[in-house]
């Protein structure tokens, strides 16, 4: 990207960035100044796909570039800002959804190559990890982060920003994936995470047992695809039609399942590295049973956790501002960002300034 070459590389007058994300299923705006988020707007597809149950690509490319540029006005508008008081835009480069992604990226340059600014191509995980800086508690590295969303369950040790090494992922569905999965057998709409968990409070604990996937292996290492299908199966042993408090019970089994792994897998990471904080970020950090479990698991080892705001858990662009605020900051030039990846490991990331 060669027209960047010219802009400031540092912020070094009032700052107002503008970050825009359409990795998935949420449309989302966010601007970002000196004294931090100035506001932001989140538009979700979520009814537009749950009749299918689950995310259809094409459908999401297409409300995203219906949707972007609307959101955007409405930002401007509730702000007091406009396109001529920007100083710098960001737009989340992956991964995620090919077609879904490019919107928010092909817009976020043509803005700032309209008006001679820079751009950024920000992680969509990075910003996950770092979301927890929108809160009042915000926490430097080094960190152990649980990353946990739709499409991703990852524990990454932070060693600085831009600096990741994996301790242990999902073999196979994202924890999110299969909260959502779950859902649809117990005959909750899609994305029904929230819904189960909610459903789950009902339940009685105990009264169903589910596995705890490759909890008495060794290591950080993770699977949640098997869980779903012992659900089937406990399902199918219950007497039609299904009732209400044999769900709820159902939900709450598999909850304490999710969790149970979980918390141990994260407390087993930070045991691997000696670090003494955990970071715990992603659409399914909002859940209330993970975050008691992991709050009191880490009260009694002294680690100190940290939630992001539950606004911020699930995807949202003022995550994506954070960042790419934290990176310019840092001295990362806007001409080494990178083009849409809709695979992108975060350990092949790059502290910011470090590329020659
Ligand atoms: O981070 P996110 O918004 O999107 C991705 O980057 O994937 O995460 C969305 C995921 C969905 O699978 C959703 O069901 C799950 O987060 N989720 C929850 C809760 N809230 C959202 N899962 C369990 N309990 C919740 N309260
Ligand atoms: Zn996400």
């Amino acid at each position: 990207m060669v027209f960047y070459q010219n802009v400031p590389c540092l912020p070094t007058q009032a700052v107002t960035l503008l970050a825009l994300e359409t990795s998935c299923d949420e449309t989302a705006a966010a601007l970002y100044g000196e004294r931090g988020l100035i506001g932001h707007r989140i538009q979700s597809q979520a009814a537009r796909h749950s009749r299918y149950g689950g995310v259809v690509p094409e459908l999401a490319s297409r409300d995203h570039a219906r949707d972007l540029l609307p959101l955007i006005e409405t930002l401007f508008r509730d702000t007091g800002q406009g396109i001529q008081d920007l100083t710098a835009v960001a737009a989340t480069a992956g991964p995620g959804l090919p077609g879904a992604l490019h919107v928010a990226h092909a817009l976020g340059q043509s803005l700032a190559f309209a008006r001679g600014i820079p751009f950024f191509g920000i992680h969509h995980l990075e910003a996950h990890i770092f979301s927890g800086g929108l809160g009042p508690t915000p926490i430097d590295p080094p960190f152990v982060a649980l990353v946990v969303s739709g499409g991703h369950t990852e524990l990454v040790f932070v060693r600085a920003l831009g600096c990741y090494e994996l301790i242990g992922a999902t073999r196979d569905d994202a924890a999110g994936e299969a909260f959502d999965k779950a859902a649809l057998l117990i005959g909750l709409s899609y994305p029904g995470g929230a819904a189960l968990s909610a459903l789950a409070r009902e339940g009685v604990p105990g009264r169903f047992r589910l596995p705890r996937p490759m909890l008495d292996q060794d290591g950080c290492e993770m699977s949640f695809s098997g869980l779903k299908t012992a659900l089937l199966y406990a399902l199918r042993a219950l007497p039609e039609p299904l009732r209400r408090a044999h769900r709820a019970d159902l939900a709450c089994a598999f909850e304490a399942s999710i969790v149970e792994v979980l918390v141990e897998k994260s407390f087993r990471a930070l045991a691997m590295t000696g670090c003494r904080a955990l970071v715990v970020c992603g659409g399914v950090s909002a859940n209330a049973r993970l975050r008691e479990a992991l709050s009191a698991r880490a009260e009694a080892s002294a680690v100190r956790v940290v939630f992001p705001p539950t606004e911020f858990c699930t995807d949202n662009a003022a995550m994506i501002a954070h960042v790419a605020w934290l990176r310019w900051k840092a001295g990362e030039h806007p001409a080494d960002t990178v083009p849409v990846r809709t695979r992108w490991p975060l350990d092949s990331l790059a502290q910011p300034g470090s590329r020659a």
